[in-house]
């Protein structure tokens, strides 16, 4: 096991490891040196992802619970810490994605998206930063989306959560300035995992799992403080906002609404 930075020790608690993001990161962490927690709600998968890391000589435990359970994302991270050490790495990476469709418009379907996506790394947070400002170092990384820059069609309660996930962890990267606690936060487009596996609109400039993870793994190790990938998706998008309004509205309205999933379907738009 090798790593081209050096952690040897340091442990790492990462949410949504038992697919996708989350456990590409998972593998490609433990080689840069760290011990991983794993979290997510499917412990048969999460032990699946454990087991190979344990296979190739790292270490890993897991930690299922629903990150939208805050007391249950606490006392997790509590254990986790009793069993490996102090967290020195925080990936708030859970998320799920669900179409917001007008026609069917359900404020509980918001409210879940919100409490997955942006309080679940709040929780995760909480149950962090008292320690690593203790120990005066850490890192948290968020893993919001390029939806975050802009609301994007049908996806209403998906960008408002990564939207409100971007600002959060903005605004506590300026805060923890000076701490030695470092925030991280990534803007993924479009990467072939579960979650956009059932996508049957366009997704403009979609990535392979391994390049994806490779670009976040360089920010997290270079502590970089906002990471948008790939850049063309995030050029054209951050030139959509920027855009008069009737201009964005009339471009962004061309997405094909017909290609969307049911509302309340497993899937739905990410990026
Ligand atoms: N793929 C993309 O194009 C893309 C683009 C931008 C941003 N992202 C973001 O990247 C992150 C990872 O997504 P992915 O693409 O890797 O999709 P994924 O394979 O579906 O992974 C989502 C992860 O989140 C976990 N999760 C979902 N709901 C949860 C809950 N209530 N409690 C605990 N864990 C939960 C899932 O585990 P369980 O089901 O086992 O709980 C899974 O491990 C998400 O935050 C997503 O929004 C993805």
């Amino acid at each position: 096991m090798t790593g081209s930075f050096d952690n040897p020790g340091r442990v790492c608690f990462i949410t949504g490891a038992s697919s996708g993001l989350g456990e590409g990161l998972a593998i490609r962490l433990v080689r840069e040196g760290y011990a991983v927690g794993l979290s997510a709600r499917r412990e048969a998968l999460l032990s699946k992802v454990a087991d190979r890391i344990r296979a190739e000589g790292g270490t890993a435990a897991v930690y299922p619970c629903d990150a939208s359970d805050g007391p249950a994302v606490i006392d997790a991270i509590r254990r986790c810490e009793d069993t490996l050490g102090p967290v020195d790495l925080l990936v708030a990476n859970a998320g799920m994605s669900l179409n917001t469709l007008i026609e069917a418009f359900d404020a509980s379907g918001v409210e879940k998206v919100l409490d997955v996506n942006l309080l679940g790394a709040v929780y995760a947070t909480e149950a962090v930063l008292a320690g690593m400002l203790e120990r005066g170092r850490g890192q948290i990384v968020a893993v919001s989306s390029i939806a975050g820059f802009a609301g994007l069609p049908m996806s209403a309660a998906y960008s408002a959560s990564k939207g409100g996930m971007t600002n959060f962890f903005e605004s506590l990267r300026i805060d923890l300035r000076g701490t030695g606690v470092d925030v991280t936060v990534i803007h993924p487009g479009f990467v072939r995992t579960p979650m956009t596996a059932h996508n049957r609109h366009a997704m403009p400039f979609i990535m392979d799992l391994e390049p994806a993870v490779e670009l976040m793994v360089k920010a997290i190790r270079k502590r970089k403080k906002s990471l948008a990938f790939p850049w063309q998706l995030a050029g054209l998008v951050w030139s959509l906002r920027i855009l008069p309004r009737p201009a964005y509205d009339w471009i962004a309205s061309r997405i094909d609404r017909t290609k969307a999933p049911e509302a309340g379907g497993p899937t739905g738009q990410s990026s």
